[in-house]
């Protein structure tokens, strides 16, 4: 069955058919854990065709064809580069910023102040704006980060939108609901119409490629873990797997915060208490001292 036909008589685009749909569909989930339902057709159509085109294939079968020989594993991360979906903003859903800014990262700085590490993770970061967003406030919170063991990590399956992210520069579109002192404080103009993060706010970041469905490669714990509209991609079975692993990396009476249409399901939820909308902070899993503060939270943390 042909899912996408060619549009006008004469026209000579490749077709896709439901199997070879499937076929794409199996092998993103199986690499990436992106659900691709049939009624995403039209998307994965869009987003394949000039590249199917462009290796001279008359049908997207061909093209499953050559992704499932070995040794194409570049062509596979191109699959999924251009499938993932990237929409991204600075300060995305504000309440978290202020959250953070308010009641998250305070005691937070104060123990960073005394030695301790302090780590924060920006999971599925896009083009870097989540991440560039985190270190601003905490910067805002802690002009000194840099000379403290604070440090931010930020991960994304798509090599594409990382080079951007590594490189901090931003058209002017994407800048204009930003705050006068933001923009002053953080950004240098570096084209005609480009402004780029400065080396402050940049050092504070690692960029690294990441697969949130595969065993995590660090060990943690992560004090702070924002995961924001990356679930939603990800059928029910996987979104299990991603939570699993969002709770055995986060620290006892860390935070975790995800995106507006995305919510913990058992058993990680009863892990967790709720804060606020789609913020959550895992319980201390040790017993309380004479201070009501949890023994895990004390001290140098675990190496991380
Ligand atoms: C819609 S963006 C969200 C960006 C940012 N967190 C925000 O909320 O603005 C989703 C990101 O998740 C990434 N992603 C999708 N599947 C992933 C996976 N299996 N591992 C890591 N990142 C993934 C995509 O590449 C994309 O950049």
């Amino acid at each position: 069955m042909i899912l996408t036909t060619p549009q006008q008589p004469g026209d000579n685009s490749p077709p896709l058919t439901a199997s070879d749909f499937q076929r794409l569909a199996q092998l993103v989930r199986r690499e990436a854990g992106l659900d691709l339902p049939e009624m995403k057709e039209m998307l994965v159509y869009s987003r394949l065709v000039g590249r199917v085109r462009e290796l001279g294939f008359s049908d997207f079968g061909q093209y499953a064809d050559l992704l499932s020989r070995p040794g194409t594993e570049p062509e596979r991360q191109r699959l999924i580069n251009a499938l993932t979906t990237n929409t991204t903003q600075f300060f995305r859903e504000k309440h978290h910023f202020a959250y953070l800014a308010q009641e998250a990262l305070p005691p937070l700085i104060a123990q960073a102040r005394k030695g301790a590490r302090l780590r924060i993770w920006s999971a599925g970061c896009s083009s870097g704006e989540e991440a560039y967003s985190l270190a601003f406030t905490l910067l805002e919170a802690c002009p000194n980060a840099a000379q403290l063991d604070i440090k931010i990590l930020a991960t994304d399956i798509d090599a594409d939108v990382l080079s951007q992210a590594i490189l901090g520069k931003y058209p002017e579109s994407a800048l204009h609901k930003l705050p006068q002192t933001v923009m002053t404080r953080h950004f240098t103009p570096v084209d005609d119409h480009a402004w780029q993060v400065n080396a402050e706010a940049r050092a504070l970041i690692h960029f690294r490629s990441l697969n949130l469905i595969k065993p995590l490669p660090m060990r943690g714990p992560f004090d702070i873990v924002f995961c924001r509209n990356v679930a939603i991609y990800f059928d029910a079975a996987t979104q299990d797997l991603l939570w699993k692993q969002l709770n055995g990396i986060t620290a006892p009476g860390g935070y975790l915060f995800l995106g507006h249409s995305e919510r913990l399901s058992s058993p990680t939820k009863e892990e967790f208490g709720l804060q606020g909308v789609t913020i959550y902070r895992k319980r201390p899993s040790a017993v309380p001292n004479d201070l009501g503060q949890s023994e895990a939270s004390q001290g140098e943390p675990p190496c991380r």
